[in-house]
């Protein structure tokens, strides 16, 4: 198993004697290892190297660490939970508002519908749900919760809204802040939350992914208004002994090149008269600032994630020491049927393997996969002990996977 070498030797502290802060913790059991040799044997179908070589970004092939890795706490993953907008738009609404069809949307994506946020209805308001739903299942109470991250690129407030989730689900003894990636965003908190358990003593971590990209959609563009939609998942990541570690590997990365193909960029205008104090600059003061719509390249988006993906995976299955066929699920980000589709052709995995619920509700960026594990834990397709290989990809660009098991 991905740590078996690397925690030989280490002490193990008695996780059920933690309190909830658990900061003490870090004193405990921390050992450094270096990073175990890879195993020498094929991983997967394919090497990283010949998974494409059409090649869109130019740092994705997965290095070494360039430091001895801290092994502490494991974790794992004991409740989710996810919440969704009421309003529903279906791929006929769909034809009634752009030129479109729910034949073209369905061939080309996969999705079929998709819920939009309406109303008094806000992102905190349903990352509090799913997180909510989340501490329900994993059976901790808020107040044992020691941080909250938010992952959203779509905040009710520009300065954060994961203080207020914290609050208001009473998260009392917690800290909380906002991660933005994009669609990667979850797996970034995912990771980032693993790390405080690993190396900073924490206990409980919700992580939420929430998002409502369909407040940045220019609803007249057919080409991107179809992919997107509204929603919220949380899972509570909590400490356990490292040998019990169930978060086996995990690979990351970014390319701000490929920004230009994904992206909803800020415009803050100078004003248009100049005023004398600012010594004649016309840049100054700033207008009121505002985001563009979403704009991408669809084909290029396209051909980023199935090349980059399968290569993330693979890496992160080789940190696991695992293989293609130790996964049960497959689960990506939602953007598109395709994409994983040829990912899962990539990696040898076959489709009763695949988890997705994108048909329902598109692209909903940080949520799509916290949301779509609820659904399949909940609908008793993911079992205790089952291995997760999820991945997200998405503007920055960013892109990750994650090889876990679930509880
Ligand atoms: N309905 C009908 N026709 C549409 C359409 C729509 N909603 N959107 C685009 N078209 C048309 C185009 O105008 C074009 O017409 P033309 O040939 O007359 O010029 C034609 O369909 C093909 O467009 P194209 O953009 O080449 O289609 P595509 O096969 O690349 O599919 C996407 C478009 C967006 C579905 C696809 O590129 C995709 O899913 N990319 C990944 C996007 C993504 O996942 N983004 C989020 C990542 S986190």
């Amino acid at each position: 198993m991905a740590n078996a070498t690397a925690t030989a030797g280490m002490v193990s502290p008695h996780v059920p004697g933690m309190h909830a802060g658990g900061r003490d913790m870090a004193r405990l059991g921390m050992v450094r290892c270096w990073r175990r040799a890879r195993r020498g044997k094929v991983m997967c179908a394919a090497p990283p190297s010949s998974v494409n070589g059409d090649v869109l970004m130019g740092n994705d092939v997965s290095k070494p660490r360039r430091l001895p890795r801290v092994v502490g706490m494991g974790s794992k993953l004991i409740g989710c939970g996810s919440a969704v907008p009421k309003f529903e738009i279906s791929n006929d609404d769909m034809a009634e508002i752009v030129e479109t069809s729910d034949e073209w949307i369905s061939v080309r994506t996969g999705i079929h519908k998709r819920r939009v946020l309406t109303g008094e209805e806000s992102v905190k308001g349903l990352a509090i749900e799913a997180g909510k739903k989340a501490l329900e299942m994993a059976h901790v109470e808020p107040d044992e919760v020691d941080l909250v991250i938010l992952c959203t690129s779509t905040p009710d407030d520009l300065f954060g809204t994961g203080a207020q989730v914290h609050t208001a689900l009473g998260c009392k003894n917690a800290w909380a802040f906002d991660a933005t990636a994009a669609c990667s965003g979850f797996l970034v908190g995912l990771i980032t939350a693993t790390r405080f358990i690993k190396g900073g003593g924490y206990k409980n971590v919700l992580v939420i992914g929430a998002d409502s990209l369909s407040r940045y959609v220019d609803w007249t563009d057919r080409g991107t208004c179809i992919l997107f939609g509204d929603g919220a998942g949380a899972v509570l990541v909590q400490a356990t002994a490292a040998e019990e570690d169930g978060f086996l590997g995990f690979d990351v990365h970014s390319d701000g090149q490929g920004y230009r193909h994904l992206n909803a960029k800020t415009s803050v205008g100078g004003t248009e008269e100049v005023i004398p104090s600012t010594n004649g600059s016309i840049n100054f003061p700033p207008k009121k600032p505002a985001f563009s719509f979403i704009q991408m390249n669809g084909k290029e988006v396209f051909r980023f994630a199935v090349s980059s993906v399968p290569r993330s995976i693979v890496a992160s299955l080789e940190e696991a020491g695992l293989t293609n066929s130790d996964i049960d699920w497959l689960l990506l980000h939602q953007a598109n049927w395709r994409i994983i589709d040829a990912v899962a052709t990539r990696l040898q995995i076959p489709s009763e393997k695949i988890i997705s619920n994108l048909a329902n509700y598109g692209n909903t960026s940080a949520a799509s996969i916290p949301l779509a594990l609820d659904e399949a834990v909940r609908g008793g397709k993911v079992k205790g002990g089952d291995i997760i290989a999820a991945s997200g990809f998405g503007a920055g660009l960013t892109w990750g996977s994650a090889i876990m098991r679930w509880q």
